[in-house]
């Protein structure tokens, strides 16, 4: 049997001359937890090409979602970028990844740290009402480069709060923190200088990590997912695996 289901786009969303969005069908079996990746990708020439994408959609969703970046000359995404409502895709049918909450111990707050295409965990995530019930407050920050790179800022600041069954909750503790690094914004700086001088928790009322309140996704760059390890882990927090909970979890935004 094959790995892979065929999925029909159903819309195309681009962001900049970088980055893009697509929704597709979801094949009725597709059981995933939110925040998993599954491989997407292309029948070329007979063969699949694919690439993990996490899956932006909650899985409560009719339809799949997921976020990319266009590498003009990256196998997958110089094709990838040039879809079309009705064309076929692959999805592969066994979603996984270690962004879930039975992942991390139980804590009061959870901090979902993104750069680039890392957010799309996360928008799975946010809209998961289990994670309102673990904990009392989720914090999301998304830094970019540039302000067009900000994906679903309208939609996380102006539809969530407006959720036809989540919004109560979403007002009450979902915190959005965007950030940029090369143009002028509300908040400025990479997300590790601003753990490192303290400025993230003073701007959000917290109280710098601990052990026994905080709780850590992290989804970006290779660079990232190392520098603000490394920060977590002089604030005494531990990793956690499939197998054993703990602090923090980590998973790579997937590219070319
Ligand atoms: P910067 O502009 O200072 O490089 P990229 O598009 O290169 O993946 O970067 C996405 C965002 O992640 C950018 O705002 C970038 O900041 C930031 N970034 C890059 N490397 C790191 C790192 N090692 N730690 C934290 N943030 C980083």
């Amino acid at each position: 049997m094959s790995k892979y289901d065929l999925a029909t786009v159903q819309s195309v969303h681009h962001w900049t001359d970088t980055l893009f969005s697509f929704t597709c069908s979801r094949a009725p079996g597709l059981r995933f937890n939110n925040g998993e990746f599954t491989m997407v990708g292309l029948d070329v020439e007979g063969k699949p090409l694919t690439r993990a994408y996490s899956i932006v959609s909650p899985n409560y969703e009719e339809h799949l979602e997921f976020f990319s970046i266009k590498v003009q000359d990256g196998p997958l995404t110089s094709r990838l970028q040039h879809l079309k409502v009705g064309d076929t895709i692959l999805i592969g049918r066994k979603p996984t990844g270690t962004l879930v909450t039975d992942n991390l111990l139980p804590g009061k707050t959870l901090w979902l740290l993104s750069t680039g295409t890392g957010l799309a965990p996360f928008m799975s995530i946010i809209r998961d009402p289990d994670i309102y019930e673990r904990f009392e407050r989720v914090i999301l920050t998304h830094t970019c480069r540039h302000k067009g790179e900000l994906a679903y800022m309208a939609y996380i600041r102006h539809d969530l709060p407006g959720h036809e069954y989540l919004g109560e909750v979403i007002r009450e503790k979902l915190v959005y923190y965007p950030t940029l690094t090369r143009e002028e914004f509300e908040n400025e700086g990479r997300i590790t200088d601003l753990i490192a001088s303290g400025k993230l928790f003073d701007d959000l009322g917290q109280t710098p990590f601990s052990p026994e309140a905080d709780r850590v996704m992290l989804c970006g760059s290779t660079a990232m997912l190392r520098d603000t390890t490394e920060l977590l882990k002089q604030a005494g927090l531990v990793e956690g695996r499939n197998s054993s909970p703990g602090h923090y979890v980590i998973e790579r935004a997937f590219v070319d």
